[in-house]
């Protein structure tokens, strides 16, 4: 690791500290606790998952980092200081925020993302892309994770960090999270190195249904089977958790994931009458077009026998018509 990495790094493991310290030790960190507690995290999550708070200033962290000798010009690389415009001056990046610490996959701190306390925008400020912290290859708890998806064979990936922490309370401790960006190839491929049963739980607005398409494409992709949990009313996993508790979470979230083509079904379905001719041979294509994706024969076929029960369709009309769409190009 060259020389300046090891810097960075080093900075970020010692304001992750210092961050979690000001938030459960100080008056200062008082509000941003309360909101947390309010919210339904725990003492111990705090704690396990490191999180802590910045302070409303514009310059304590970086006076913090420069007398414990860490240079400013790298402290912006790094990406936790910012350079005023036309000056050699700096200021904190992250300000009066409740910080969540992001690991390399080693654990080791290689950025934040800071969360505001109120509605102000942006909700979640992100390090930077820098040296030691490139986030299409990251995934947010994966290496307190690893250990349990490869107990369980399964992964159960969330949009959010509260997700990933509510979930992990629940005792659903196999989750994971993007950085707030779509899934990436590079993501998918480290997980598929470690497990390829993924269960997607994305926010269940009409954004998290349309991620969970394009994750569950890029996941296929690199060879995972894919089950999708669903939440009904428009919620996220951690509000559903708050709502609902965690046995509830597990046995009617969690353990009532579906195929990924189950969760296309009721996707084509949705707003179409099936009664009506027009709109009942737009939701076959729109079958049949997932059918053609799929890479094995046997699952192939069950869809298909699926497809002909359900609209009196012979397996021949089907195939036919299925043979007609062009092969994925690769
Ligand atoms: N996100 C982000 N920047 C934003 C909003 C969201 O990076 N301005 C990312 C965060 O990683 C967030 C994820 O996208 O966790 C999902 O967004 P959203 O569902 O809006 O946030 P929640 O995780 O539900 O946040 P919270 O529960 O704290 O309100
Ligand atoms: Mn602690
Ligand atoms: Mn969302
Ligand atoms: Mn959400
Ligand atoms: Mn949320």
């Amino acid at each position: 690791i060259p020389k300046d990495a090891e810097k960075m790094i080093e900075a970020h493991e010692l304001l992750k500290k210092f961050y979690h310290h000001l938030l459960v030790n100080t008056k200062e960190g008082q509000e941003a606790l309360d909101y947390l507690l309010n919210r339904g995290f725990t003492r111990e999550t705090i704690d396990t998952f490191e999180i802590g708070y910045a302070l409303d200033s514009w310059d304590f962290i970086s006076k913090f980092l420069v007398k414990r000798g860490f240079s400013a010009d790298l402290m912006e690389e790094a990406g936790l200081l910012v350079k005023k415009n036309n000056s050699d001056d700096y200021f904190d990046r992250f300000r009066n925020r409740i910080m969540f610490p992001i690991t390399d996959h080693h654990g080791m701190t290689i950025a934040f993302s800071g969360r505001v306390l109120g509605d102000e925008k942006p909700k979640y400020l992100n390090s930077p892309e820098t040296k030691i912290f490139n986030k299409s290859k990251i995934l947010y708890n994966f290496h307190r994770a690893r250990v349990h998806i490869r107990k369980n064979q399964q992964a159960v990936l969330f949009e959010g960090f509260a997700d990933v922490i509510s979930s992990s309370r629940s005792g659903v401790e196999n989750a994971i999270a993007t950085m707030g960006t779509s899934l990436t190839e590079e993501q998918a491929k480290i997980l598929r190195r470690n497990v390829s049963e993924i269960v997607i739980c994305y926010d269940s607005d009409s954004a998290g249904i349309e991620a969970t398409n394009r994750a569950a494409k890029i996941l296929q992709s690199v060879g995972c089977h894919i089950n999708v949990a669903m939440i009904q009313d428009g919620l996220d996993p951690d509000d559903y958790i708050k709502k609902y508790g965690s046995e509830k979470f597990k046995n009617d979230v969690i353990g009532a994931s579906v195929p990924l083509m189950t969760f296309k079904m009721s996707y084509y379905r949705r707003g179409k009458n099936l009664q009506n001719e027009g709109e009942r041979f737009q939701y076959i294509e729109n079958i049949l077009g997932e059918v053609s994706q799929l890479k094995s024969a046997v699952e192939k076929e069950i869809y298909l026998k699926q497809l002909s029960k359900e609209f009196d369709l012979s397996m021949d009309v089907l195939k036919e018509q299925l043979n007609q769409k062009k092969p994925k190009q690769e």
